[in-house]
């Protein structure tokens, strides 16, 4: 029953022929095949333009052709329509199927939508039979039954390419457990981190959002086929038959619901918006981190581009362009939720602006996911410039404070305002806090021992963050560990 769907098959997509469906007897008297029964006269030039979605909804095929295979397996089954014409219809959906994937099908704007191109080639390809197909059902439930299969397909598609890009981020942790950089607030220096605890964190926000995706698919995972145009049908369809072939859980409760029902994109464009956002951030992190002032990480010339009239350059583009296309996502949510927004049930055309977002929405999130995890892969992180980083900004300073409330028994708030003295010696001797002699730390506090000067390096203020989720190179791999397990 399922059919291959071959999205970027470039056929599939390519420019809707003028002159198709000119030569059908309804487009010869000038109104439409699929419905022009009570209209005499075809529509404007504008209202067809305006009205058609074959440009687009094309990307729907293989969804729609599904879901007319496992209608009408299930209309022959109930004994609505004939085995015979049943066969008929299974053979031509196929031949279409592949006429479409050969780039050979000629699609019509005259025809509308996806629905009505294969249906009206239908009846080329296999003659009357063809007008059986559409017994108990409407292109309401048919459109929100395709469109759900393409959303669930994407769904699962972007949830593997996250997939990819955890194993690149823990690959890269890995060797970088223990590796020493700043930590920031603010973008100010504010305790020693390590790289590999940076980039897991990433791990966990990316796990997020493979949650999301998975949660939404639960979600979505209903059958709207057989509400038909609202209502629900007389004939005695078996929704629980389209609902196994068609691989969903079960048919959705309510007809009017089921036709007008667009939350599965909406939480699908929600994931993708704030995965986005995930994206976005790292993104500005690589492009920080390859400019001059840190230069924590490179880039081979294969994630670089160079300047057309600085010849020293190299930029990060692709981090540049995954931080750009975040508007683009996120506008695709916008565009959906003001659409649905005002809508009385059930289906209006509106709806048909669905797609366009979603689909668009849908390639930048893989173009932004595969170019971030070549982005990790590709990346040299230099832990020596990391090393220098660590050495401006007092970035253990707290550690001291901690220090002397657990050697010396002070309260936090005298330790805090002793180590903010020492802080103003070490910028007035333009030293490092840990360069301070012993002499110079006891002038502010006698009582600081050698012993207490120890935590001041930022090798022992990473190793004593030892509580869970904490940034101690050994907690930090361990952190790993689980992950590789639970999230690989
Ligand atoms: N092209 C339409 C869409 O994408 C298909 C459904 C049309 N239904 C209708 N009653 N006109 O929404």
């Amino acid at each position: 029953m399922t059919v291959k769907s071959n999205r970027d098959n470039p056929a599939a997509s390519s420019g809707t022929s003028k002159k198709s469906g000119a030569d059908s007897p309804a487009a010869r008297s000038g109104s439409n095949t699929m419905w022009g029964g009570r209209f005499a006269g075809g529509p404007a030039e504008i209202m067809e333009r305006i009205n058609a979605s074959i440009d687009f909804d094309r990307r729907l095929y293989a969804e729609d052709i599904e879901g007319s295979l496992a209608h009408a397996a299930m209309l022959v089954r109930q004994g609505i329509i004939r085995q015979e014409d049943g066969a008929a219809i299974e053979r031509g959906l196929r031949q279409i199927h592949r006429e479409i994937e050969a780039g050979t099908f000629v699609f019509s704007r005259a025809l509308e939508d996806i629905h009505m191109n294969v249906e009206a080639r239908l009846k080329e390809i296999i003659g009357a039979p063809a007008g059986r197909l559409h017994t108990a059902r409407s292109r309401n439930d048919q459109v929100a039954l395709d469109f759900r299969l393409w959303v669930r397909r994407a769904v699962e598609g972007l949830e593997v390419e996250l997939k990819d890009l955890t194993a690149a981020l823990l690959d890269l942790a890995e060797p970088h457990a223990g590796t020493i950089m700043p930590g920031y607030t603010h973008l100010q220096p504010a305790q020693p981190v390590t790289f590999g605890h940076h980039l897991m964190a990433y791990v966990e926000m990316i796990q997020r959002d493979r949650g999301r995706l998975v949660d939404c698919r639960r979600r979505m995972n209903e059958n709207p086929l057989g509400a038909a145009a609202l209502a629900g049908t007389s004939f005695p369809i078996d929704r629980d038959q389209t609902s196994k072939a068609l691989g969903f859980d079960r048919p959705m409760a309510n007809s009017l619901d089921a036709v007008s029902d667009r939350d599965y994109a909406l939480e699908y464009l929600a994931a993708g918006s704030i995965l986005a956002v995930h994206l976005s951030r790292l993104a500005e992190e690589i492009v920080l981190w390859t400019s001059d002032g840190f230069r924590f990480v490179r880039l081979s010339d294969a994630f670089s581009t160079g300047s057309s009239i600085m010849p020293q350059k190299r930029n990060p583009d692709a981090a540049e362009l995954v931080r750009g296309k975040t508007g683009r996502i996120i506008g695709a949510l916008q565009a959906l939720l003001i659409m649905m927004k005002g809508l009385p049930l059930t289906y209006g055309k509106d709806m048909q602006e669905d797609k366009e977002p979603t689909f668009e929405a849908t390639d930048s999130l893989a173009l932004c996911v595969a170019a971030m995890t070549g982005m990790v892969r590709d990346m040299t992180p230099d832990a020596a410039a990391m090393a220098r980083a660590t050495r401006n900004g007092h970035l253990t300073a707290t550690d001291l404070a901690d220090g002397l409330v657990r050697m010396l028994g002070l309260p936090f708030r005298e330790a805090h305002e002793i180590t903010g003295r020492i802080v103003r010696l070490a910028d007035e001797k333009g030293a490092a806090l840990w360069d301070l002699p012993l002499s110079a730390l006891q002038s502010v506090e006698p009582r600081i021992t050698a012993e207490l000067q120890n935590v001041l390096s930022v090798e022992s203020s990473v190793a004593s963050r030892t509580s869970f989720g904490g940034t101690a190179p050994e907690t930090v791999r361990q952190a790993i560990a689980r992950a590789r397990e639970r999230y690989l």
